[in-house]
């Protein structure tokens, strides 16, 4: 792991283990991390903001950032197996984030040279002049989960450098390879050791102490709504500043006139994607009764038709799931929908033939029959599993999909342009997408209502969330 400019064992001197779900085989081990760890990453974080990352002027982090966004192009193809081989992601799917991930980093480049304050007028007598200045939050500790470990990592260290912070960065255990790839290229990039660590290691261990941390001035976390409520609770010591990207139970609402050979994949995509190891996967699909067995019918045969297997073959559409305890999971909430009365019209079981069983394989999973009380229909499942229910009326279907404890993203489908911006306007999430699922740019802003989290990331919101604001007062009566 990186701390300052060194590539260091854990002080513990222990290891972990790094494998590929499709097939159990050990790619490589890991230090594993612990507060020790932590501490030596936030001394060389704060060494690094106080030396001469904090005279670096914006067109210097720019120009770092650029630098890294040409390194990142450059050692795609590598980045992108190294998702593949150690979190599952077929490399059909992990290939096609080049665009989004140099994207990403270009635009907070841009950033870094587009951060201003405000000059205020005030009311007070005399002549006395406010402004307000944007400084660096200082120390973030950055906390990622699996899913999409490079992305993760671009979207926690791109505002730090844009804004002049320094970071402590935790991959998540089960896929720290793309991570520890990217803080290389950070390096190789010029940007000061220090500014960029990484500490490999495991959630209540060194997680834990990052959140718990007085040197931290902030945590950006993405991961489950249980571990957000824990690091909420264990920043409280030094009150840091938070953000958090957390889970969802996305509601997808089908009308009976929408345009169905568009609806129909993107209601499946948008609950199969990556396994269904997507925070803003749409596994709640909503359609009008009049075209439900349709539907229902239609997307568990596109689903059924997807090829599952090991992410490395090319023609795979849909990997494994990360490890054997959330296999485990998914497979528990597949057995709580039998058990409810949900009827899986595909899939339904663990795939276990031939070479799936050395992985941790879940077919795409429709369920019908589903009610809005059901445990499926309300907790997140995190995997390839979607659950359709149909409704009767457009006021009905907002309040129902709006009954959730979550609100990070939503779909609509429909050919009513007036319709789909009610239903739009009306939706207590983050993101809504109408006639199109999981769309995302660099400069839209994304995150959560409710359970789902809060702060914003991408966009130019993103690095509100890295700033503070000073106001100054100069009398200069
Ligand atoms: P998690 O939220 O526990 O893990 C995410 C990150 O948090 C990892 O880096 C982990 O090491 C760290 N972490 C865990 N416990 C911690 C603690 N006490 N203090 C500080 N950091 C801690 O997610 P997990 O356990 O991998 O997955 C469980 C479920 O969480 C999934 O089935 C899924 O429903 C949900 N999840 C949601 C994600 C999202 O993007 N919405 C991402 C990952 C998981
Ligand atoms: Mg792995």
């Amino acid at each position: 792991m990186l701390i300052g400019a060194d590539w260091v064992e854990a002080a513990s001197g222990r290891r972990f283990e790094a494998r590929n779900p499709a097939t159990g085989t050990l790619l490589a081990t890991l230090p594993e991390g612990d507060a020790e760890d932590v501490d030596r990453a936030v001394a060389a974080a704060r060494a690094a903001l106080d030396g001469s990352w904090s005279k670096a002027k914006p067109d210097e982090r720019q120009a770092a950032l650029l630098r890294l966004a040409d390194l990142v192009d450059t050692n795609y193809d590598e980045l992108a197996w190294l998702d593949t081989l150690d979190m599952g992601g077929p490399i059909s799917r992990t290939r096609l984030g080049r665009k989004r991930m140099v994207g990403l980093l270009r635009f907070y480049a841009g950033q870094a040279t587009a951060l201003t304050g405000e000059t205020i007028e005030n009311s007070v007598p005399g002549a006395v002049l406010t402004f307000t200045a944007r400084e660096p939050v200082g120390v973030v500790g950055a906390i990622i989960p699996w899913n999409a470990p490079l992305g993760m990592s671009v979207l926690k260290v791109g505002p730090a450098l844009a804004t002049g912070c320094a970071i402590v960065l935790k991959p998540a255990e089960d896929a720290s390879l793309s991570p520890l790839r990217f803080a290389e290229l950070v390096l190789e990039a010029g940007v000061p050791p220090g500014v960029v660590n990484v500490v490999t290691g495991f959630g209540r261990t060194a997680g834990a102490a990052i959140a718990a941390h007085p040197g931290i001035d902030k945590v950006a976390f993405t991961g489950s709504h249980v571990t957000g409520q824990e690091i909420v609770r264990l920043s409280a010591a030094n009150l840091k500043r938070l953000s958090l990207e957390l889970g969802g139970k996305s509601a997808n609402i089908v009308f009976a006139d929408a345009d169905l050979d568009a609806a129909v994949p993107g209601a499946a995509m948008a609950a199969f994607a990556n396994s269904g190891q997507v925070c803003s996967a749409g596994t709640r699909l909503f359609v009008e009764r009049s075209i439900y067995d349709d539907v229902v019918a239609r997307v568990a045969a596109f689903g059924a038709a997807l090829k599952v297997g090991d992410g490395a073959d090319p023609q795979t559409q849909l990997g494994p799931l990360i490890s054997a305890r959330q296999l485990e999971r998914v497979a528990s909430y597949l057995d709580i929908g039998a058990a409810e009365g949900a009827h899986a019209v595909s899939g339904g079981a663990r795939l276990t033939d031939g070479a799936y069983a050395k992985g941790f394989y879940v077919p795409p999973t429709v369920f019908s029959g589903v009610e809005d009380r059901m445990r499926i229909a309300q907790e997140e499942i995190f995997g390839p599993v979607l659950c359709v229910i149909p409704f009767d009326g457009e006021a009905e279907v907002i309040a129902r999909a709006n009954a959730s404890m979550f609100g990070l993203g939503a779909g609509v489908w429909t050919r009513d342009v007036g319709r789909a911006l009610r239903v739009a306007r009306a939706m207590k999430a983050g993101s809504v997408w109408a006639n199109c699922y999981q769309l995302m740019d660099p400069a839209v802003s994304f995150g959560g209502y409710r359970m789902s989290g809060y702060g914003r990331e991408s966009g130019a919101r993103h690095l509100d969330e890295y700033l503070s604001t000073k106001s100054v007062w100069i009398n200069a009566g």
